[in-house]
């Protein structure tokens, strides 16, 4: 049975908010190392939300032969893999994850092809996007996390030249998404360069208006 998370108010522009099926689903989106995996655990982890990383899914089939050596070429190039290979395995991750009270998408959608086709995804479940926190910080602190990460992450794309790439990708595809999403008036910007727990309690502060 579909546990429930009866919502307080609808978001302007998003009727009824962002969700049949009793589900509520939401977008974390901002630059590289802007905390939203940090983020999305806890917040997936008080409203018992699916935390769907795709750069997590990614990194899970880096062992797997071919698919994972093409994986890592666009990691390591901080390119986006194939909108083809990224969008079918979101797909069948929300689909194992109907059963939930909702979705927090972590670094997805990436590009517009991809927004779209989350949309046309998610309708046809009867589920849409209700809220897109927006993690807003500048580059020069972003990068430092990803420098401290890099010394144990292992992530082969923490290194300076990639997290340019990633930063020059960032800006190219995925900002404009940020449009499509804001003329639905689903935007909520929230101040990503502070502490943890203070950008936690920003985020808290507007999900317990909505939740
Ligand atoms: P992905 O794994 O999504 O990486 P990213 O977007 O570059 O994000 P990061 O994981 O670096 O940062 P984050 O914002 O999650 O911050 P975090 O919480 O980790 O993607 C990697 C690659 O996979 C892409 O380049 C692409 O090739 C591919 N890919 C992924 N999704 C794709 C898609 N949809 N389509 C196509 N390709 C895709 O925090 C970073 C660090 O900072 C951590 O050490 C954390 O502890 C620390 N930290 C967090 N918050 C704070 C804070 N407030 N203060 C101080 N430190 C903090």
């Amino acid at each position: 049975m579909v546990e429930q998370l009866p919502l307080k108010q609808t978001v302007a522009g998003s009727s009824p908010a962002g969700r049949t099926k009793n589900m509520f689903n939401l977008i974390i989106f901002g630059p590289p190392g802007a905390g939203k995996g940090t983020q999305a655990e806890i917040i997936a982890q008080e409203f018992n939300l699916v935390h769907l990383s795709s750069g997590a899914l990614l990194r899970q089939e880096l062992d797997n032969g071919e698919l994972g050596a093409e994986i890592k070429r666009y990691q390591d190039a901080g390119e986006l893999v194939p909108d083809s290979l990224m969008v079918t395995m979101i797909e069948k991750a929300i689909i194992k994850g109907l059963n939930k009270p909702g979705f927090i998408f972590d670094g997805y959608p990436r590009n517009l092809n991809q927004a779209k086709s989350l949309d046309e995804f998610l309708n046809k479940n009867s589920l849409e996007i209700a809220l897109v926190l927006n993690l807003d910080l500048n580059k020069d602190e972003a990068v430092k996390r990803i420098m401290l990460r890099g010394q144990t992450s292992g992530r082969s794309d923490d290194n300076i030249t990639t997290i340019e790439n990633r930063f020059e990708t960032y800006q190219k595809e995925t900002i404009p998404i940020l449009d499509y999403y804001q003329t639905r008036n689903i935007v909520t910007n929230i101040n990503g360069q502070l502490l943890i727990p203070e950008v936690t309690e920003q985020i808290m502060a507007v999900l317990k208006k909505l939740i």
